[in-house]
């Protein structure tokens, strides 16, 4: 059971602490799912899923630079038909909040996995509309104002559970996606996916993903996704959001709340550290609390705007 300081509420879910697993960083299984609530998360997202098996790109598909992570995967996944099972079995082993990631090629078959999705059990959905380096869905969705308009629109229309909308921090002005989202019916805003990025080995002289270019993660882009967060916190004061990019201390979840997330994701430090980096953050937050004499943290939400 979480302590009532760091439990909190966000868009109909209850979490017991106010971090979670962000998207693909551990994949699917049910026991990678198990592991982050064990850890200390108080929720947890899938790895994106789509209608169809994908089977990603070829290796290299990650690399690792200062202060991050550069990732090209390729959204591989074994298509929500086969996932539903590992869903099923998630829900089985863990009672907190799964969040499972969905993708898709049209508004249509968002919303075919989105149904499949809940069906299986899922307590809400996050609309991957961000990816960087996969064509035709992902960021080319995102970044498309009236397309995010009719995915979220068509999703909405077609699940009861919270959905969360996934932007992307490689737009001009990300605010206005994130109230064309939140306009669509979007119940909450997870802010942010990774940002473009490109790594190339003087040796070989060549880009060192085999896709050239992937998606930067990690506390190298901390401080762009913090951005992020204060931009449309400043002007969509109702839509809770989850800020997610760099998180991996206790110190950068606090500047998150500040900046206006009602709660975190976290990725890379998982795959840095442990899936016990969720307890240490969530023991210093709790202290950060006590020594402010604050009772919740949703006392702190948004607090550096004021
Ligand atoms: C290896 C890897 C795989 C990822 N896969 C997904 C994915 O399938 N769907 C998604 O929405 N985000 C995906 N992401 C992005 C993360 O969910 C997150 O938005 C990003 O890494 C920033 O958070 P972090 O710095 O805490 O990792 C992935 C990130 C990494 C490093």
């Amino acid at each position: 059971m979480g302590s009532s300081t760091l439990s909190l509420q966000i868009a109909g879910l209850s979490l017991d602490y106010p971090g979670m697993l962000a998207s693909g960083v551990l994949g699917y299984s049910a026991e990678s799912m198990f592991r982050v609530i064990e850890g200390g998360a108080g929720a947890v997202v899938t790895k994106s899923v789509s209608l169809q098996p994908r089977c990603g790109y070829a290796n290299p598909t990650v690399v690792q630079v200062k202060s991050g992570l550069i990732n090209a995967m390729g959204l591989p996944n074994p298509g929500i038909q086969v996932y539903a099972e590992e869903i099923r079995r998630s829900k089985t082993l863990i009672r907190q909040p799964l969040i499972v990631s969905i993708f898709g090629y049209s508004a249509e078959e968002y919303a075919v996995v989105a149904g499949k999705a809940v069906a299986a059990g899922a307590d809400a959905l996050e609309l991957n509309v961000s990816c960087p380096h996969v064509k035709q869905t992902g960021s080319e969705i995102g970044q498309n104002a009236a397309l995010l308009f009719e995915v979220v629109k068509t999703v909405k229309a077609t699940v009861k559970v919270p959905v969360f909308v996934k932007l992307s921090p490689n737009v001009t002005d990300i605010v206005h996606l994130a109230s064309t989202a939140v306009d669509a019916g979007a119940d909450a805003l997870t802010a942010v996916n990774t940002l473009r990025a490109i790594a190339i080995n003087v040796e070989t002289t060549r880009p060192i993903l085999n896709n050239i270019k992937g998606g930067l993660s990690g506390p190298a882009m901390k401080n762009v996704a913090l951005r992020c967060v204060y931009d449309i916190r400043e002007k969509l004061a109702n839509i809770p959001i989850v800020g997610c990019g760099g998180i991996s201390s206790w110190q950068d979840a606090v500047e998150f709340f500040l900046a206006g997330a009602s709660a975190v994701q976290i990725g890379t430090a998982i795959a840095f550290d442990s899936p016990k980096v969720f307890q240490t953050i969530n023991q210093g937050i709790e202290t950060y609390l006590k020594k402010k004499h604050l009772r919740s943290v949703n006392e702190i939400v948004g607090l550096s705007h004021h």
